[in-house]
């Protein structure tokens, strides 16, 4: 049955993941809930540590061996992801949904050329042989880069940085999949080749319809891509919302103090500068919201119970009816993407800019 245009590629409920470490299991993700749609960029964005590479990862059965999913629901197209087997994950990847890493020169295996694998992802899926695939894959090269035939001879530690990421997303968008988990996208890349890598994201978003979960420090990059951004601190989302809403009124206070701390706030070039005070242990979780060290607008309920679950934004002052009292996302249907999603008991009430 063919998904219609409003059905989300993804579905991820409650998703938690941790990491065994000698010092205790590290709870990267925890309870993380959200859609992703056609079409749609969705920004996930908090600072280093947060869980969000993490969260990808578990999505594509991609974890690393000390890893394991605690908990929770992913869906693509109805699909589930986490209790699929290996060999339907193998296929999914690439075919349906590929991963644009946040590394690209260490994510290419250092030890086969890259038109070798760049046809590996042809001959994999398509079943074709090895010269075809090939001849594909020399194909493929030459539509992002001048010089592929040499590019394909090449290991990837001889390729730049600009020039390992072009061939990630050709990689990754060979066969031309539904969804794109694109990590860190433009770190570390020259100004030249971060415009062609948005403005490729941006075309297969809009001429394909592929929904894109696009993983980034980067107000810039969410400023430019994204249609709704998913903010996380800590292993959980504290706030969910359109992007114009997130850059005007964001109300989670993390969110207002990663915005306010731009120094060229929502500019084309606005990089994150670090608030003050650390992210809390993932290991050694303190009881009450795990922002509760760093932000303004502490109560006594933040401190004596856990964080509120992700919650439809009531105005206090507009409505002193309790929060329950508003529209709910139907929890038969949930869509946590039309209501601006806010994981706090008590959220910032002015806007951050008119
Ligand atoms: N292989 C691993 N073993 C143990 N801990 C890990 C491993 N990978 C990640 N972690 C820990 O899990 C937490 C979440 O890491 P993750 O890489 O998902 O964060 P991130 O938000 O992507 O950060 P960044 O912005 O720096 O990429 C961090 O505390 C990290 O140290
Ligand atoms: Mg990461």
């Amino acid at each position: 049955m063919a998904a219609d245009i409003d059905t989300p590629l993804l579905e991820v409920r409650a998703l938690s993941a941790s990491y065994r470490t000698p010092a205790g299991a590290i709870r990267a993700v925890r309870d993380v809930s959200f859609d992703l749609r056609p079409g749609e960029t969705l920004a996930l964005v908090g600072e280093s540590a947060a869980g969000k590479s993490s969260i990808g990862l578990a999505l594509l059965g991609l974890l690393p061996s000390n890893a394991s999913v605690d908990g929770g629901e992913a869906r693509y197209r109805g699909e589930p992801l986490l209790g699929a087997t290996p060999d339907r994950l193998r296929q999914l990847r690439g075919a349906e949904i590929s991963m644009i890493f946040q590394d690209a020169q260490s994510a290419l295996t250092p030890t086969i050329s890259v038109g070798d694998q760049v046809a590996e992802v042809y001959a994999a899926h398509l079943r074709l042989s090895r010269k075809e695939a090939r001849e594909r894959a020399i194909a493929r090269l030459r539509e992002v880069l001048p010089d592929a035939e040499r590019v394909a001879k090449a290991y990837p530690f001889q390729l730049s940085g600009g020039m390992a990421q072009r061939v990630m997303i050709a990689m990754a968008t060979a066969l031309s999949p539904r969804v794109i988990i694109a990590d860190e996208p433009t770190a570390s890349l020259d100004p030249s080749v971060r415009q062609e890598t948005l403005g490729a994201l941006e075309r297969l978003r809009d001429e394909q319809g592929v929904g894109v979960l696009l993983i980034t420090h980067d107000f810039g990059v969410v400023a430019r891509l994204a249609d709704r951004v998913a903010v996380m601190y800590a292993g959980e989302l504290v706030e969910v919302v359109d992007v114009r809403t997130a850059f005007r009124a964001p109300r989670h206070p993390y969110t207002f103090g990663l915005l306010s701390s731009l120094p060229a706030y929502a500019s084309e070039r606005g990089q994150l500068v670090p608030m003050a005070g650390q992210p809390p242990d993932l290991s050694d979780l303190p009881p009450g919201c795990p922002f509760l060290p760093r932000c303004s607008k502490v109560t006594l309920r933040c401190r004596a119970e856990p964080a509120p679950a992700l919650a439809a934004y009531a105005p206090v002052e507009a409505d002193p009816q309790p929060a329950e009292a508003h529209p709910q996302p139907d929890e038969a249907h949930p869509q946590p993407g039309e209501a601006h999603l806010v994981a706090c008991y008590n959220p910032i009430a002015v806007a951050l800019r008119e």
